[in-house]
């Protein structure tokens, strides 16, 4: 029996250097260690040893075991180790080789410039809001004091999507005006930027689709004051200190006074050029005080309070801002154009 188990042992052993993977290692523990294995097979005959063999070869049976126990983890270790090291090896990642420049947008030019106009609006204390670009024709024109007959209202200057001219696309910002003074407490400090709609031809300066930035601002003792140096300090901070405007009387239906604000051409500095044809100024935005019928149709006390209101054209403004000259430059999206900026 003995040398029965030292067989059993030396063929293990000799069995095991053979062994490359963790299912031969399986099997080789199940055929020599296992429950039905060889050595467990051999021991079911101790029965037939004498009291005194017994306990010697239980011993050494155990020791067997042992041994081959022992030298199977190791076997397992080093397999183990081995593969890892060829995994290793096979994967290595050669870090000479040249990277794959991967491309990164950045942002168009005209969010560019309405990140700059809504940084500076919030530095004063005003929150932006988003509003609808379909709208009701009451929010669009009536409460804004261009009743019917109005000639902004025409079907050819306007896009309807009913026959009664009741819901339209936002033919500018200004309904923001009452949707703001309908939420918001008083007072009231606010632009709104977003696209709007007219019927326009496709050109250079035009299109049938633009955003505009609305501004409201409503509260106790506001005046013309207040509109003209929250817009210039604007203008400074858009266009660099010491931009010269000028204030021209203008009519909107919703302001009384209204007015347009004009910026000094920054390429003749006033004198004429082709850039403002020969004006020395160029219009920026239309601006006023909020029409006491349009601050009442929304429930405001004109008695307290009074406000004053502005709308800019973004696409003009970014067109000022980087010297672009074509309108239809900022829609294409030709990435030899946007990678410019
Ligand atoms: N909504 C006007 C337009 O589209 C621009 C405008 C003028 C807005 C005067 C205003 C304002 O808020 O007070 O031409």
């Amino acid at each position: 029996m003995k040398s029965q188990l030292e067989q059993i042992k030396q063929t293990a052993i000799n069995m095991l250097q053979e062994i490359q993977d963790a299912t031969e290692l399986d099997a080789w523990r199940v055929k020599y260690l296992g429950k039905k294995g060889e050595l467990t097979a051999l021991l079911k005959q101790m029965g037939k040893l004498s009291a005194d063999e017994r306990p010697v070869m239980g011993q050494l049976a155990n020791e067997v075991r042992e041994t081959l126990t022992n030298s199977m983890e190791e076997w397992k270790k080093s397999i183990e180790e081995s593969m890892l090291n060829a995994r290793l090896t096979h994967e290595t990642v050669d870090v000479t080789i040249p990277g794959k420049k991967t491309a990164i947008g950045h942002q168009h030019p005209m969010y560019i410039v309405l990140d700059e106009i809504k940084g500076i609006f919030v530095g004063m204390g005003f929150e932006s809001l988003d509003g609808p670009e379909i709208e009701l024709a009451e929010y669009n024109f009536d409460r804004l004091n261009a009743e019917e007959g109005h000639p902004s209202r025409d079907w050819s200057d306007t896009f309807y999507f009913d026959q009664d001219s009741r819901v339209m696309l936002r033919s500018q910002t200004s309904p923001m005006q009452i949707r703001a003074m309908e939420t918001r407490t008083l007072p009231i400090r606010i632009i709104s930027p977003g696209r709007v709609y007219r019927k326009d031809e496709v050109d250079a300066t035009h299109s049938p689709m633009f955003h505009q930035v609305e501004g409201l601002v409503v509260d106790k003792g506001i005046t013309m004051a207040d509109l003209k140096g929250t817009l210039n300090t604007v203008v400074e901070k858009l266009y660099g200190e010491g931009t010269k405007t000028r204030f021209r009387p203008h009519h909107f239906p919703f302001t009384e006074p209204s007015c347009e604000m004009d910026v000094q051409c920054h390429k003749c500095s006033g004198v004429g050029c082709p850039t403002c044809k020969y004006e020395g100024w160029i219009e920026l935005l239309g601006a006023g005080m909020v029409h006491p019928k349009v601050l009442e149709g929304c429930g405001i006390d004109t008695n307290v309070y009074s406000g004053w209101a502005f709308g800019i054209g973004l696409e003009r403004t970014a067109m000022r801002r980087f010297k672009i000259a074509d309108l239809r430059l900022i829609f294409e999206n030709d990435i030899r154009f946007l990678e410019q900026f």
